[in-house]
């Protein structure tokens, strides 16, 4: 996706790896801001990530499989969870055995989620996991500007590797509770190093370099293109993508400030080219790299569509969270498109906790289902649809609530699962029940990534009849990125996106047209 030949390709290398220039000298000296041992001592006063209750979590799975399940399918996985529950079976044993892990670990999923989701994942990053990130269009035009642009850009990111080191990155709040910052300090001080039988993320910020002759996969590139068109493309192990956004929006407004010319104190070196030894072997692999990626690159529909009519402003004016009413939106869409109901990923952040990472909020709940099942029946009354509508956006909020506070199913489930193979006993049936599968392939794979800077955040779908969709809600605009294989003839990316504007503002006119009760 991101292989254009015309663009220069930025690779920010703070982590010393093995044999490039040691960017030192370039880095500002601690400023005297330095507030030693803030983010440990910010760190160490998070809540711990809870295990929820056992029957809490087979409860609401059954509930989130409703919409997505025939009748008859459920019934059969309500009889495997009512055995996996019951007095003295697996789930007692495995939960005890999680509960366990919490009371002995900084954060009992860190470890496994980065290993299950990341690193153990065999589909090339590119695509099936590295999100990309769309800029928005920068004001130059010809190669001085582009030059001129990546050096500010490289600034910026220093820049802000400054405050990361000199600990002065401000904590950021959700709902008035601190956040967890460590994806910040891993983000530029870590990298992947494929090829071994396990992945393996080094922090350098913790440990030594790499050992040379070990191909180093940097976690960001910045693409700045000629003509003002930039981007950048990141390795997805150590960070979500709200820092990488906070770092982004940092560099953007850090290259917009007016240059004061400084000369250094101390004459810089002059710039060195480096030279490769590409050996016919390297080269042969370099070629058959890009063969693959061109081949994955051309499998991928990518559409960035800017929905202009209306942003964030909107739903808030109606006393309704802007991501529910986006979710809904798309629940709308897929549904007009395939008159059915698909399992939705979306990701919560688990940031509130020491470590947090992700969770998942299953945005097809039973109210979404009756919501969009109504929404073009003729039959039905407009102060039906919008009350309706009313209890989807509020089952999605829920939801939502439950999810950030480390209540959801999914990662629960997960850890119950990983608890099995970490004892050695046999996987629980539930987890080989087909529900569990379809309950896992997510059609609709998505994420809200805010940002001050009018980007987007772009990712493949995760399944191969799926789409990828992620949103950035402006106040008066909505960017998404709408991806899906062009291979699979199940799915059109074209059209969702179409569908999801029809949808958003078929949702803003029944707003408009019907009074309803406060949501
Ligand atoms: N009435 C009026 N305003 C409302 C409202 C209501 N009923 N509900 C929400 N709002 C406002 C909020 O106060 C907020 O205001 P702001 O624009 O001033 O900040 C705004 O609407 C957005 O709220 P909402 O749309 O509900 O979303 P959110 O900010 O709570 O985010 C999640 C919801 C799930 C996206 C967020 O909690 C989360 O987990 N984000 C992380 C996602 C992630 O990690 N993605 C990365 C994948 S790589």
């Amino acid at each position: 996706m991101w292989a254009v030949c015309s663009r220069v390709m930025v690779k920010v290398g703070l982590a010393k790896p093995h044999g490039l220039v040691n960017p030192c000298h370039l880095v500002k000296p601690v400023s005297a801001t330095r507030v030693t041992g803030r983010y440990l001592t910010h760190q160490s006063g998070l809540p711990c990530l809870p295990v929820p209750p056992l029957q809490q979590t087979c409860d609401r799975y059954i509930t989130a499989l409703e919409p997505i399940m025939e009748v008859d399918e459920l019934k059969h996985t309500r009889e495997l969870m009512e055995e996996f529950q019951k007095p003295g079976g697996v789930g007692e044993r495995l939960q005890k055995g999680l509960e366990k892990r919490a009371s002995n670990t900084k954060n009992w999923l860190s470890e496994w989620w980065v290993q299950v989701a990341y690193l153990d994942y065999r589909m090339p990053v590119v695509i099936h996991s590295s999100p990309g990130l769309v800029l928005p269009r920068m004001d130059y035009s010809d190669k001085q500007g582009q030059i001129r642009f990546a050096a500010k850009l490289i600034a910026g990111v220093l820049d802000f590797k400054t405050m990361i080191d000199n600990e002065t990155l401000p904590v950021e709040y959700l709902g008035g509770k601190p956040l967890c910052m460590n994806q910040y300090y891993e983000v530029l001080s870590s990298c992947r190093i494929p090829g071994l039988k396990r992945d393996t993320v080094v922090n350098h910020a913790k440990s030594s370099p790499p050992p040379k002759h070990i191909t180093v996969v940097h976690n960001f590139q910045f693409i700045v293109g000629e003509d003002g068109m930039c981007g950048a493309n990141y390795e997805h192990a150590p960070a979500e993508g709200p820092p990488i956004v906070a770092l982004i929006d940092h560099v953007v407004e850090y290259t917009r400030k007016p240059e004061t010319a400084q000369s250094p104190k101390v004459p810089l070196p002059m710039p060195q080219k480096l030279h490769f030894n590409i050996t016919p072997e390297i080269k042969k692999d370099i070629e058959e790299a890009k063969h693959s990626m061109n081949k994955l690159a051309q499998d991928l529909d990518m559409r960035v569509m800017v929905f202009s009519h209306f942003g964030k402003n909107l739903p808030k004016a109606h006393k309704i969270s802007p991501d529910a009413f986006i979710q809904m939106a798309l629940q709308l869409a897929y549904y007009r498109m395939y008159q059915r109901c698909c399992s939705t990923y979306e990701s919560a952040s688990l940031r509130m906790f020491r470590l947090g990472r992700t969770d998942t909020i299953r945005s097809a709940s039973s109210a979404s289902a009756a919501f969009v099942k109504a929404f073009d029946d003729h039959s039905r009354q407009n102060t039906e649809k919008v009350d309706l509508m009313g209890k989807a956006i509020k089952a999605h909020k829920s939801y939502t609530n439950m999810a950030i506070s480390g209540q959801a199913i999914d990662r629960h489930l997960l850890g119950l699962k990983m608890q099995a193979v970490e004892d050695k006993i046999s996987v629980p049936d539930i987890f080989k029940d087909s529900a569990y599968n379809k309950a896992l392939h997510y059609h609709l794979s998505t994420s809200q990534v805010p940002s001050k800077t009018d980007c987007v955040m772009c990712f493949g779908p995760v399944v191969p009849n799926g789409y990828g969709v992620c949103y950035n809600p402006m106040n008066d605009h909505i960017n998404f990125a709408v991806s899906s294989f062009n291979g699979c003839k199940e799915t059109n990316g074209a059209l969702l996106a179409q569908a999801l504007e029809d949808a958003l503002l078929d949702m803003r006119t029944l707003l408009e047209q019907t009074p309803r009760a406060k949501l």
